[in-house]
């Protein structure tokens, strides 16, 4: 098989596609919008929310060491002087002098940097530094001592709650916690739908080890993290590992390897598998004062600080990712070309679309109870407008896996016919063995094209 190559058109395509089908909008549309904010509509919320399910229960239904957390959005604001935001969030921000366009001057090529020209070939300003952070303040009455952050990452909840943990429940080392929230970073170049924004989800989990079993942690977290990108249906020849050189390492980590996906505008990140030592809780010791060492009874009652292993993935990029590569114009026919979402069973916003070949006859009234049995175990749509190919083709569109039609047949002998998304086959079942068939199918499913 081919490499497969970027297709900046599909882009366009998808931004299309969400804004039709109901996945996505531009936040406050009636107004202009608002550049960078986007909200998730019926179906991408319903995909959003599936995808961090997903993430959740392969984390800590799947690890039996692995617990949750949901810590504020607002924290304590000496929590960024120790994490290091205040001190090294700052990026170089570049200008193009003749249409204003800003840059990360990290983001610009070699080339750029050096003849200090924009990518439109325009002199670029001084770099000038630029907090990511969002400041607020808190209470009535607006002084410095009332400032707090918006958290540019979900991790600094975890590690500040690290010995809460400890106490209140029974994990022992080597042990996560997983949390998932909103994140939020003044972000200079905001681009590519919701790739990069301003406010955006984060889920991360940290993990916590023997310093001496820092390496195999991390080497074992980094297959765990590829697996659940192969679990999620993600066609493996669409990522790849990037790993940070020694210039490249954020101000905490030891190693770090990136997860990179390829976007219709290229390689770029889905998430970090980093080694952050015991930067974390050091630090938050010193700032804080508390001890956060961990007496561990396994080890002859040795004292230590942990060593974190973090995974940390975009929830929003994850769900870019999904649309990215479920993606597909297929030609099926003649002058056909249909537009199919092949989005794996378990993250589709409608599982079963459930159709009576006519309205009359009685036949609308049976398609309706067989959705409404459905309904218990699937998220399902009915509809009975239309040509039926018609309606196969707009569940296509939003990536609905598979369709039952009631026909004539159905009254006589109780089988309907089920429809596959991928293949477009069709089979004979009885109504009796919809729920259970889907249920194997959605079990064994493997894309096509994978
Ligand atoms: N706690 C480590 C951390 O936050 P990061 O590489 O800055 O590491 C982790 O962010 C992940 O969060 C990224 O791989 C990406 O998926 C997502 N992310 C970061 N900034 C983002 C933004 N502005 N918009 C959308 N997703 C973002």
């Amino acid at each position: 098989m081919s490499d497969p190559v970027a297709d900046p058109k599909v882009m366009d395509s998808i931004v299309s596609l969400c804004k039709r089908r109901g996945f996505i909008f531009q936040s406050s549309d009636i107004y202009g919008g608002l550049s960078s904010a986007w909200d998730y509509g019926p179906l991408g919320s319903e995909l959003k929310n599936r995808i961090q399910r997903f993430w959740w229960r392969e984390m800590t239904q799947l690890h039996e060491n692995i617990v949750g957390l949901d810590a504020a959005i607002m924290m304590h604001p000496k929590v960024w002087e120790a994490s290091g935001h205040v001190e090294n969030f700052d990026d170089l921000l570049v200008e193009d002098t003749v249409t204003n366009d800003r840059f990360r001057f990290d983001h610009l090529s070699e080339e750029q940097r050096n003849t200090m020209t924009s990518p439109a070939g325009n002199p670029l300003s001084a770099p000038r530094k630029f907090n990511l952070m969002f400041k607020t303040s808190m209470g009535a009455v607006e002084d410095s001592s009332t400032v707090v952050f918006l958290r540019p990452e979900t991790a600094q909840g975890i590690y500040v709650n690290f010995k809460n943990v400890v106490q209140s429940t029974r994990v022992r080392i080597p042990f996560g916690i997983a949390q998932v929230g909103k994140a939020f970073r003044n972000e200079i170049v905001t681009k590519n739908f919701i790739f990069r924004t301003c406010e955006f989800e984060q889920m991360e989990m940290q993990y916590f080890v023997h310093p001496s079993e820092d390496e195999q942690w991390f080497e074992y977290w980094r297959n765990e993290r590829m697996e659940y990108y192969r679990k999620l249906g993600i066609r493996m020849n669409r990522l790849r590992w990037k790993e940070h050189g020694p210039d490249e390492l954020a101000h905490y980590a030891k190693a770090a390897f990136d997860i990179e996906f390829l976007f219709p505008f290229g390689w770029s990140e889905l998430e970090g598998v980093h080694n952050r030592t015991d930067f974390d809780l050091s630090r938050h010791s010193e700032f804080s004062g508390k001890d956060l060492t961990y007496l561990d009874d396994s080890r002859d009652n040795e004292r230590y600080l942990p060593y974190i292993v973090e995974t940390s993935a975009g929830l929003t990029r994850n769900v870019l990712m999904v649309l990215a590569d479920a993606y597909e114009e297929e030609e099926v026919g003649e002058n056909d070309v249909r537009t199919v979402l092949r989005f794996h069973p378990d993250i589709a916003p409608i599982q079963v679309g459930v159709f009576p070949l006519v309205k009359k006859d009685g036949l609308a009234e049976l398609a309706r109870k067989i959705e409404r049995e459905l309904r218990e175990d699937y998220s399902t749509f009915y509809d009975q407008g239309g040509a039926i190919g018609r309606r196969y083709r707009r569940q296509d569109e939003i990536g609905t896996p598979y369709c039952v039609t009631i026909d004539y047949e159905t009254k006589e002998n109780d089988t309907v016919t089920l429809r596959f998304r991928d293949s477009m086959d069709q089979v004979r079942i009885p109504v009796s063995e919809i729920a259970s068939r889907i249920r194997e199918e959605s079990r064994k499913y493997r894309r096509v094209d994978s």
